[in-house]
């Protein structure tokens, strides 16, 4: 290296990963109409090269207005005759957790990779049914944690692990959102598997989870709704003698929305809000510091185009967000549940 030249980031830069609109193009059929889907809908078409070819909804009343609304060439009045469809290189599962191992299972059956709403289950036990049908089928699948393939998320995790900030003492992140509904909306109706847990806090938890792997030691402070959902907790995770991590959800409230890793050797602040495209900023106690630029458009072609590349390559999963990925951050969602006292009918 000559005086003249730049010296190399010590955070990845948004340009060290694979553009999503170079990715192979996928005809995407999605399951359910409903909230995230319309995101989804949005944003593939727009910053990847893959269509959505097909919506499928309860109520064919509502698959045609998707249709109509997101500019879809199909649509189907049940799930079935939707999985059915051969013009469709995947499905995105975009139904309530309660529903997902199910409807997960029915895209499989009929041949179809699959990419499902996090969280991707109500239980590591149900993770567990969804993947044993893709592998017995030599088919994709993968949990729609979308933050895991952002760039900055991508550079934060690369140089934690690399050891930059030395060893980890500590991590802080929340997640907590006003989402105060009507008993029957979804995050409030155990039927339908609500509570904070597997909405909001299964970003933080994947989060941790990315940057150090299973926990040796998981403790929950929780309050519950007084139909048995969760509408805020506190976890705590170890990971060996000296890293722990607070992670928070509610959707009683806002929060900061940030992150925090703080190691022997300095800290990283991801900005608000650290599972959407975000800014990050490295502060090493040697006095070097850095800004990651993480904001832009979209946020869920790199999932998208993740799943494209994979299936393409003829693989059934991500090393990104891997099914040992998944059914980690799912065990650890469990033993949270048990220590609050979350059961949800028909689990
Ligand atoms: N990645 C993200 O940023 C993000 C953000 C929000 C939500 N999500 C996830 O996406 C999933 C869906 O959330 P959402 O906010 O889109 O929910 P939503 O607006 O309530 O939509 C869910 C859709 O699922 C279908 N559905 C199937 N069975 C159902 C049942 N028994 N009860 C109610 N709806 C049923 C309905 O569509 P039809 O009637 O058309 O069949 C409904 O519109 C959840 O797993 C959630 O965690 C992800």
């Amino acid at each position: 290296m000559t005086a003249t030249d730049p010296v190399a980031p010590l955070l990845a830069p948004a340009a060290a990963y694979p553009d999503p609109a170079e990715a192979p193009g996928l005809r995407w059929g999605i399951l359910a109409a409903g909230g995230i889907a319309h995101r989804f809908a949005t944003e593939i078409p727009r910053h990847t090269a893959s269509t959505i070819a097909a919506v499928g909804s309860r109520s064919l009343d509502r698959a045609r207005a998707f249709a109509r609304e997101m500019d879809v060439a199909r649509a189907y009045g049940s799930y079935e005759e939707l999985v059915a469809d051969p013009g469709l290189d995947a499905i995105y599962i975009a139904s309530p957790h309660s529903e997902h191992r199910d409807h997960a299972l029915l895209a499989l059956q009929a041949g179809k990779p699959v990419l499902v709403e996090k969280a991707f289950a109500r239980s590591a036990a149900e993770a567990r049914e969804v993947f044993a049908a893709a592998q017995s089928r030599g088919l994709f699948a993968m949990e729609a944690m979308w933050s895991r393939f952002l760039p900055h998320y991508r550079s934060v995790v690369a140089a934690v692990r690399g050891g930059l900030l030395g060893e980890i003492v500590a991590i802080n992140a929340q997640h907590g959102q006003h989402l105060v509904f009507g008993p029957e909306h979804r995050l409030w109706n155990p039927r339908l598997a609500g509570g904070a847990l597997l909405d909001l806090a299964v970003y933080p938890l994947s989060f941790a989870h990315a940057l150090l792997g299973k926990p040796d030691e998981i403790h929950a402070f929780g309050s519950l709704t007084d139909r048995g959902v969760d509408s805020a907790e506190t976890i705590v995770l170890r990971h060996g003698p000296v890293t722990l991590t607070v992670a928070q959800a509610s959707m009683l409230t806002g929060m900061a929305n940030a992150a925090t890793i703080s190691g022997t050797d300095g800290r990283i602040d991801i900005e608000r809000t650290f599972y959407n495209p975000s800014d990050a900023v490295l502060t090493l106690h040697d006095g070097r510091t850095e800004r990651l630029a993480g904001r832009h458009a979209g946020g869920f072609q790199y999932e998208a185009a993740e799943v494209a590349r994979r299936i393409a390559a003829g693989e059934t999963q991500s090393p990104l967000m891997t099914w040992q990925d998944t059914m980690e951050v799912m065990e650890i969602m469990d033993e949270v549940r048990r220590r609050l006292g979350v059961a949800f009918p028909g689990e």
